[in-house]
């Protein structure tokens, strides 16, 4: 009989759990067991790896990693990694760098690298007693973690600013104490929340010790790190002359090109749901290369998409700007990542993409990753506003479906050359092959 709720199961072996999973959910278990062993690694070292970064594992779940090459960014040439399982995303960054290789490549600048954290806690108190002695406080907690910061110190990072915040006029007796740290080339948020939580138990002391007046103890909420890091941000543009963005398909010349891309950024400015599709072209791009990275892309994209709302509504991430003749495209946005520590330096294959991109520290993965994702809105508004999107991707989801159907090279070409003039779907493509399939001659 099926029993599909279990307790005790992440005690039980991988084969145990295996085991459990494919008899309670699945119609033919022992092809599945097969298919799940099948995309375990060979190299039992290298599988004990993966195996640790998650819990209740039975399988591999692979991606594929590519790379995007010509990548010029700040005269640097780069070979991008990108893992990502969406077509065409890596075939277009690849294709907007080679554009803009041409024109002189990507420019980007790293505005600053301050991370956040805060301790969320109650106290109803005099809030104008606390304040005055919001400065002692801030030295007290400095101090207090001293432990936990000496060696991020020694790097040239730690504790930038402590303040509080007085939120109490949306929830009475709601203060917090914000953190503000540079973790160097760490993402940090081990560091942010260990000083987090040394603050949080230092509190109570100093309250008791600093204000006895009021004899009132503080309640901590939570002690946590923010995603919203509007203070780690990095700019990448691209720009030149509107005469030299050439010619492109149907006969649009470089004006009119300028004046509609320029239009199609300001849409996303305007409208959001346009700019909500705006910026996940964007993030087509940035989480590629923030999972190649072995980064939190969940992290990159929440942070992302707040700062796309800070004006209080939500907008493209990009902007664009036709003057004096000069073509100019930039995207700005807050990145929080790490190119040491964490799986940065356990996975194997994010050590690679690391490699490949010259072991960069924290600040020119920051640029990196910027100038993809600016590369990535390129092109997709480049085929908007030209060509449209379907063409090339139709060409990717041909390819496909081609895979689906495990067709033969010489299937496929005569596909291709069939559907260049045509709109393809699956329907269309099967009977296609039938066709084929029933004309060709018999085999042996
Ligand atoms: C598809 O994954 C991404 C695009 O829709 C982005 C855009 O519309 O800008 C092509």
């Amino acid at each position: 009989m099926e029993q599909k709720t279990i307790s005790g199961f992440s005690k039980l072996s991988k084969l145990g759990k295996i085991k459990w999973l494919v008899e309670n959910f699945f119609k033919d278990p022992e092809t599945v067991k097969r298919e799940l062993a099948s995309y375990l690694l060979a190299n039992e070292d290298q599988q004990k790896i993966l195996d640790g970064f998650s819990e209740n594992t039975i399988s591999n779940y692979p991606l594929p990693l590519g790379v995007a090459p010509n990548f010029l960014v700040n005269d640097i040439p780069y070979c991008v990694p990108m893992v990502t399982e969406e077509s065409s995303v890596v075939a277009a960054a690849a294709s907007a760098a080679k554009f803009w290789l041409d024109r002189g490549g990507i420019k980007t600048k790293v505005i600053d690298t301050i991370k956040v954290g805060q301790v969320h806690f109650l106290w109803y108190g005099d809030a104008s007693l606390l304040a005055s002695k919001e400065n002692a406080l801030a030295s007290h907690l400095i101090s207090t973690c001293k432990e936990i910061t000496k060696s991020m110190d020694e790097r040239g990072g730690g504790i930038r600013n402590i303040s509080l915040v007085n939120l109490c006029d949306r929830e009475p007796g709601y203060f917090q104490l914000v953190i503000e740290a540079d973790t160097r080339d760490s993402m940090g948020a081990n560091f942010i929340n260990s000083v987090l939580e040394c603050c949080a138990d230092a509190l109570p002391k100093w309250f008791s010790e600093n204000i006895p007046e009021e004899d009132i103890a503080p309640e901590v909420i939570m002690s946590i790190l923010s995603n919203y890091t509007p203070n780690c941000l990095v700019k990448a543009w691209v720009e030149c002359p509107v005469t030299e963005l050439g010619e492109f398909d149907d006969g649009l010349g470089p004006e009119e090109f300028a004046r509609r891309f320029y239009t199609a950024v300001r849409i996303a400015q305007i409208d959001p749901y346009r700019a909500t599709t705006h910026n996940k072209g964007i993030f087509n791009g940035i989480d590629a290369v923030i999972i190649a990275t072995a980064n939190d892309f969940r992290a990159v994209e929440a942070c992302g998409h707040t700062w796309a709302a800070r004006s209080g509504r939500y907008k493209g991430l990009t902007t664009c700007t036709v003057d004096n003749g000069i073509f100019r495209f930039e995207l700005e946005i807050p990145l929080a990542v790490g190119t040491v520590g964490g799986l940065t330096t356990l996975h194997p294959l994010a050590k690679r993409s690391l490699e490949m991109l010259g072991n960069p520290d924290a600040s020119t993965l920051m640029e990196i990753v910027a100038a993809t994702g600016l590369m990535q809105n390129f092109s997709a508004i480049r085929s908007l506003v030209t060509t449209g999107i379907q063409k090339g991707h139709m060409k990717m989801h041909l390819h496909n479906m081609l895979l689906r159907l495990e067709a033969t090279e010489e299937e496929s070409q005569m596909a291709t050359d069939y559907f260049a003039d045509k709109t393809v779907s699956f329907p269309e493509l099967r009977k296609f092959m039938q066709m084929i399939r029933s004309a060709e001659p018999a085999k042996g």
